[in-house]
């Protein structure tokens, strides 16, 4: 459990000092305050990146020369590890006061999983959303899935830059196949499995929510099921790809549907129903963690989402981020109907980057 929060000039943080005494802790305040700037910062001790932005030069407070990052998290027996970020001038991570070299051995010591009103873009918007959901949910429960995307993406971008370049050297081209074929059916393998399971635990809540049947649907390219398939596959497409300059199949091009009700949910969701199965689907994105993770040290950041919800559906959420070790909520203002989880909060007041 996170039971200390320090912040050194990260976004409109000067110097935050926080000690979290409880299990369920809330950051409350008006609109751009710094709610949502908090758990950003949680986010980024787990996994060295922002949900927010791609560019970490962001996080620093504009003007300063870089920002700093410093959790204490104690375990069951109240033994307390200290984990640094800093990012001035160059990237340093310590654990404990060791310094740490790679990000590997820093990140996912805390699993989170983000609840935010941008969750429907994950529905709506375009297939690189989706896969990034994937690539980050994946990235943090299976680390053959991590690995595998690394070495894809490096291979990915070279074979690209020889295709993209116009490069004559087709044996050059085609050494980088093989890697491409062996990581890229892990890849889709893990999607496939993993999708299928989000499914069946979307299935069951809205069952239980008495809401419509949803199911999510990979569509897994053609001849990408074995080694063999995926290697002829290029064959058949390369001539193709070179005359476009850019890869034609892959599994980053890879995308899946929700089907809610029969009809695909992007095009014919209202905008309520594409809430709902956003939030089922960062729910069960939760509790897949949670089995992964022996609900150890999983903590979920919840970015004032349960405004619009309706009372059984709220009811169920809070039952859901309960399994979570650790629960951020935001909220503009504190939820009036009483609730279990609430009511045994910390509650923060954000005024302007300064906690009360
Ligand atoms: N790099 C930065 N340096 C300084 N200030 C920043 C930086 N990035 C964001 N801010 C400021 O942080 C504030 C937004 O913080 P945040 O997104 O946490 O607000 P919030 O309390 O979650 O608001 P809302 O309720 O609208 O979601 C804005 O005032 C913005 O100008
Ligand atoms: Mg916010």
């Amino acid at each position: 459990m996170i039971s200390k929060i320090k912040l050194n000039n990260f976004r409109n943080y000067n110097q935050l000092s926080l000690d979290i005494p409880s299990p369920t802790t809330i950051f409350c305040g008006g609109n751009g305050n710094g709610k949502t700037n908090i758990l950003e910062s949680l986010y980024f001790m787990s996994m060295l990146r922002s949900f927010r932005t791609s560019k970490i030069a962001e996080l620093k407070k504009i003007g300063t020369t870089g920002f700093s990052i410093m959790l204490e998290i104690a375990n069951k027996n109240n033994w307390k590890s200290i984990f640094e970020a800093n990012y001035i001038e160059n990237r340093t991570l310590k654990i404990d006061g060791k310094l740490i070299s790679k990000a590997s051995e820093f990140i996912k010591k805390i699993k989170t999983v983000v609840f935010s009103p941008e969750d429907i873009r994950i529905i709506s918007d375009s297939s690189g959303v989706r896969r990034r959901f994937l690539n980050i949910f994946l990235s943090m429960i299976e680390p053959a899935y991590f690995a595998a995307l690394k070495d894809y993406h490096i291979a990915l971008k070279i074979r690209n830059k020889l295709l993209r370049t116009r490069c004559q050297d087709i044996s050059l081209i085609k050494s980088y196949e093989p890697i491409l074929a062996e990581k890229g059916i892990i890849i889709m393998n893990y999607r496939e499995e993993y999708l299928n399971l989000l499914s069946k635990e979307i299935s069951e809540m809205l069952a239980e929510l008495k809401y419509s049947n949803l199911s999510i649907v990979y569509k897994r390219q053609n001849g990408t099921r074995t080694i063999d398939d995926y290697l002829h596959r290029f064959e058949t497409e390369r001539e193709k790809e070179r005359e476009k300059g850019f890869s034609n199949f892959g599994a980053q091009l890879d995308d899946f549907n929700f089907i809610y009700n029969n009809l695909p949910l992007r095009q014919f969701g209202s905008m309520g129903q594409c809430r709902l199965i956003a939030l089922c689907l960062k729910m069960a994105e939760m509790n897949i963690v949670c089995k992964n993770s022996s609900n150890t040290n999983v903590i979920a950041l919840i970015d004032d989402v349960t405004g619009e919800l309706d009372e059984r559906t709220e009811a169920f959420f809070y039952n859901i981020t309960n399994q979570a070790e650790q629960r951020f909520f935001t909220f503009t203002q504190i939820p009036k109907a009483s609730n279990n989880i609430l009511d045994e909060a910390t509650i923060f007041n954000i005024n302007n980057g300064i906690v009360e």
